[in-house]
């Protein structure tokens, strides 16, 4: 049966296809807001000890639970959790790991399509001259069609726009699926990831040798951001909304608790390393995240704006940062603004597309793996299913949704889904099996702690996690 199921090309392939699902959106985006908001440098010592104690140990527990899976012809959670627990429930909440990363690429692609649409804008320079935020919010409100157009369009007269990169975007997604794992998935990553590093890097150095671009304003320098992400505000930790966006973060940005780690996975031939070359994986993502994430948006938006209006930006939402205020600091970066405004956006596109993937491939192996269907047919249909959610976002998104669906699917759905698989691995399946699963073929030894680790302390931590979300909900309904 497992003849007919797709490996990666090499191990070089495997890891970046694997971290260019994990580095995306969330690295560039979503991590320098959550740190700067939730206690700057004190926020790293809970986002740290999620990494070692949810982050790692269920990273290592899905490449496990999906390479068993792979061995069976299964690539989605259904099969594997079936696998592993036989019991008649197992299938019905393995289907998670296929509900949620499709909800999740439907509204994911429709940002990645901004992302493409801003680099061209960048490098034609369709937006400059429009350099206050509220002009730069107004922009970005017509280019969704989210905008009052009864005063008149300024700068797009519809949707079309939107609508058409959106569609290029799905396209391109569509292109690299139907080639497959090997063919297309890791080809992508081959080139994405180098580049995405490279822009990355192109970045940094121009962020940090910005100093201070206004001399009358010598308090906004990059110094002043940096100072703003990492200086510790230890009274945060009391918080326990702090210890869950730390640990919502990690998952966001690990692409734990979706079904996706454990589809790459299955494509990982039985007797193949996965301790180290997960660890591998994870490491490049962190570093993609806490070393070039947090040294472009936040600091650079210090040293052009101010800590206060930098601050207010980042409370607003989560697209503010990057889709207004980076396009009005590229203004004024001189003649190489046009470039380093499509390097930024090039970048996330790259970070994006590469999870895009990732999230879409679990329907598409669900589809040739349980009933057969072949890769044009699962396109097709997965394709179906990305462009009614995606146009959906287009045409209906309502301010906020973002925000919701970013909570529900994007948070509670990841946590919730890890605790059952987490179970079912440990305990169904019993530690000791998976124990040997996780180090078979490895080419590092994976220290024992992290088996007491797996039984007990995710699955605790998880738990915990849940009972203060389910309470703090709770809160105002009972004082009320
Ligand atoms: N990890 C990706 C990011 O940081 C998001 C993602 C989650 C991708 C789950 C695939 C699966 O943007």
């Amino acid at each position: 049966m497992s003849q007919s199921r797709e490996n990666w090309g090499s191990r070089i392939g495997l890891i970046l296809a694997m971290a260019g699902n994990a580095v995306g959106l969330g690295n560039f985006l979503r991590f320098p807001r959550q740190a700067a908001l939730n206690g700057g440098g004190a926020f790293m010592i809970p986002y740290f000890v999620a990494l070692l104690l949810l982050g790692i140990p269920l990273m290592w527990v899905e490449w496990a639970i999906g390479r068993f899976g792979g061995a069976h012809g299964h690539g989605t959670t259904p099969g594997m959790f079936a696998r592993m627990w036989r019991h008649p429930l197992a299938k019905y909440l393995g289907a998670l790991g296929i509900a949620i990363p499709l909800s999740f690429v439907m509204y994911y692609t429709y940002v990645e399509g901004w992302t493409l649409a801003y680099a061209c804008f960048s490098a034609i320079k369709h937006y400059w001259g429009v350099d206050t935020f509220a002009e730069m919010s107004r922009f970005l409100a017509e280019f969704q069609g989210k905008a009052d157009l009864s005063q008149g369009a300024q700068y797009f007269s519809g949707i079309g726009v939107a609508l058409l990169f959106y569609c290029v975007t799905l396209g391109l997604n569509l292109f690299v699926l139907s080639h497959g794992v090997a063919k297309g998935i890791e080809r992508l990553a081959k080139i994405a990831l180098p580049a995405l590093f490279l822009f990355a890097l192109v970045l940094v150095i121009r962020v940090i040798t910005l100093g201070t671009p206004d001399p009358s304003h010598p308090e906004n320098s990059v110094a002043a951001g940096f100072a703003y992400i990492w200086n510790p505000d230890f009274s945060m930790l009391k918080n326990p909304t702090v210890w869950l966006a730390a640990a919502g973060q990690i998952f966001f940005t690990l692409s734990i608790g979706t079904g996706s780690i454990q589809t790459y996975a299955s494509y990982v031939k039985r007797n193949d390393d996965i301790a180290l070359t997960g660890l591998s994986t994870s490491a490049t993502n962190e570093f993609a995240e806490v070393i070039l994430g947090g040294s472009i948006a936040i600091p650079v938006a210090v040293a052009f704006f101010g800590l206060a209006e930098t601050q207010q930006i980042a409370r607003e939402g989560s697209f503010d940062l990057g889709f207004q205020a980076m396009p009005i600091i590229f203004q004024k970066m001189g003649a190489l603004g046009p470039l380093y405004g499509t390097l930024w956006f090039a970048l996330l596109f790259f970070a994006g597309i590469t999870s895009s993937v990732a999230l879409a491939q679990p329907v598409m192996a669900f589809m040739q793996d349980e009933f057969r269907w072949s890769r044009k047919k699962a396109m097709f249909f997965t394709g179906s299913l990305m462009a009614i959610g995606g146009l959906a976002c287009v045409f209906f998104l309502k301010h906020g949704f973002l925000d919701e669906m970013d909570f529900w699917a994007g948070t509670f759905g990841l946590v919730i889904f890890a605790l059952i698989e987490v179970l079912i691995f440990a305990w169904a399946f019993g530690i000791d099996n998976g124990w040997k699963e996780i180090t078979r073929g490895a080419d590092i030894k994976v220290p024992r702690a992290f088996k007491f680790i797996i039984k007990y302390v995710t699955p605790v931590y998880l738990l915990l996690m849940l009972i203060a979300w389910t309470w703090q909900d709770a809160v105002p309904i009972l004082l009320f």
